[in-house]
């Protein structure tokens, strides 16, 4: 009796100390990230298929699932359409299902008996039907030599109609939010690590960032672990999503904003219920990759841009508006600084009692030389904004912002220039 429990002990003891030595040195898998210059989307690659072939991705920070155009030339040995009733559908907690295939021979978008989903495209706004499918999917890890594999990772196959307004190149759309079919929960649910993910976008279109998929160390040159000294904040589920599912929750993620300051003083002259979800899933604050720039109910905006604009050195000369902003001013007396322009700092006041402060590098766009402009737009009121606040890509680069599904939380670091490091700064060619 002793002898065996004590040979248990040594076994689990062994069985530990190989795993949590596994679990540090293995490999997790990454994306790298660049911003495509001309359409300012969040693009990256992956390779998928039999025979592979590299397919790129525009980033949807809140997107449902992958979908990619299965109408261009979508050939592969070992793709797998998703029968209708099986679990992977059931992920989707979709009803919709082919039945009698519509093309001979069957192609990835038209399988007999398939279930389907109608994919979005968050940068044209439209949306079409589709059929959900498994294929061969590889992605590069966080060690240069080791590029992971995934036998089977489901996603949407769309038709050409969807690929509207995407970057060059780009033929579908990397959905990580928050259901069980996206990237970070497939990912981590087939490589058994904790369904984390961080998002650390590159300022820079020469240079580019990341989405960690698990958890930290990220570890920037020189040597800064940024998933330490983290803020966090919970993650707030909307239970209404926009396209209207009955009963899905939103994919996006959302987090409690309760009031504005500009240069430490509350932003007044709006509605602040505007910052909660109401009943019918309206309203509220999301992080966004599909939205270059935030995006604030009109309300809302003319009070931010009036705050910053008195809030503004009188000796900063305001200058004529450069669309799609709404105020700009003279660079001549703007001094830059290590967290970009010296410029009144815009803090989102959390209801978790934080605070999320935006300074320069992230609330200003350098037009020209000459010319700065606050980086927020106004929603278009030609169609109703569901969500008051939906924080942008300009807004979030160089800032890490880790996404914990477990804890339904959010880790964000404020701008990593101030640590001298930026997300331009991971080491894609590292061996460890
Ligand atoms: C499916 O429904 C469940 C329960 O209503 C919900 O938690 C989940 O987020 C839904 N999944 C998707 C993909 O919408
Ligand atoms: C489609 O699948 C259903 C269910 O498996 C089957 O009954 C039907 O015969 C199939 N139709 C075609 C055209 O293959
Ligand atoms: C703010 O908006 C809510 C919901 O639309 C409304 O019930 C409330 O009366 C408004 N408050 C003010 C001060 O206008
Ligand atoms: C990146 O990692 C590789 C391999 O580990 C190393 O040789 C290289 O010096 C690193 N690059 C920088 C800039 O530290």
């Amino acid at each position: 009796m002793a002898s065996s429990s004590s040979f248990l002990l040594v076994f689990l003891c062994l069985f530990f100390l190989v795993t949590s030595s596994v679990a540090k040195t293995s490999p997790r898998p990454l994306l790298q990230v660049t911003k495509d210059t001309k359409t300012l989307q969040y693009v990256t690659q992956i390779s998928q298929r039999t025979p592979l072939v590299p397919v790129k991705l525009t980033l949807d920070l809140g997107g449902p699932y992958m979908w990619v155009n299965c109408e261009r030339g979508y050939t592969s040995s070992t793709y797998i359409p998703a029968r209708c009733g099986s679990a992977p559908c059931r992920l989707l907690n979709t009803t919709s299902c082919t039945t009698g295939t519509t093309c001979q021979p069957p192609v990835p978008d038209c399988f007999n008996n398939t279930c389907g989903h109608g994919p979005d495209n968050p940068i044209a706004n439209t949306g079409t039907s589709g059929q959900l499918g498994a294929d061969v999917f590889k992605i590069q890890s966080t060690n240069v030599l080791s590029v992971l594999t995934v036998p089977r990772l489901y996603f949407i196959c769309g038709n050409n109609f969807i690929n509207d307004g995407l970057a060059s190149g780009v033929t579908g759309i990397a959905g990580l939010g928050r259901t069980g079919a996206s990237l970070p929960s497939q990912l981590s649910s087939y490589f058994r690590f904790d369904p984390k993910f961080a998002l650390c976008l590159s300022s820079s279109t020469r240079s580019s960032g990341a989405v960690f998929f698990g958890d930290g160390p990220y570890t920037l040159l020189p040597n800064v672990d940024a998933s330490s000294s983290l803020t966090y904040t919970p993650l707030i589920v909307n239970p209404v999503t926009e396209s209207g599912f009955l009963g899905d929750a939103s994919p996006k993620y959302f987090i409690g904003v309760k009031s504005i300051k500009v240069n430490e003083k509350s932003v007044k002259g709006f509605n602040e219920t505007l910052l909660s979800i109401d009943g019918e899933g309206k309203g509220g604050t999301s992080i966004s990759t599909a939205h270059p720039y935030t995006v604030m109910e009109t309300s809302i905006y003319k009070a931010v841009v009036a705050a910053f604009v008195k809030a503004m050195p009188k000796n900063v000369e305001k200058v004529p508006n450069v669309a799609p902003f709404g105020a700009c001013f003279s660079s001549k007396n703007i001094v830059s600084t290590r967290l970009g322009p010296a410029v009144p700092s815009i803090d989102l006041e959390l209801r978790s009692k934080n605070v999320w402060r935006i300074n320069g590098a992230n609330s200003i766009v350098e037009v020209n030389n000459n010319v700065l402009c606050l980086g927020f737009v106004e929603a278009r009121t030609d169609f109703a904004p569901t969500i008051s606040v939906v924080i942008g890509g300009h807004q979030i680069e160089d800032n890490l912002l880790q996404f914990d599904l477990a804890a339904s939380r959010l880790g964000f670091s404020s701008s990593l220039l101030g640590r001298s490091t930026s997300c331009a700064n991971f080491n894609f060619t590292s061996t460890d």
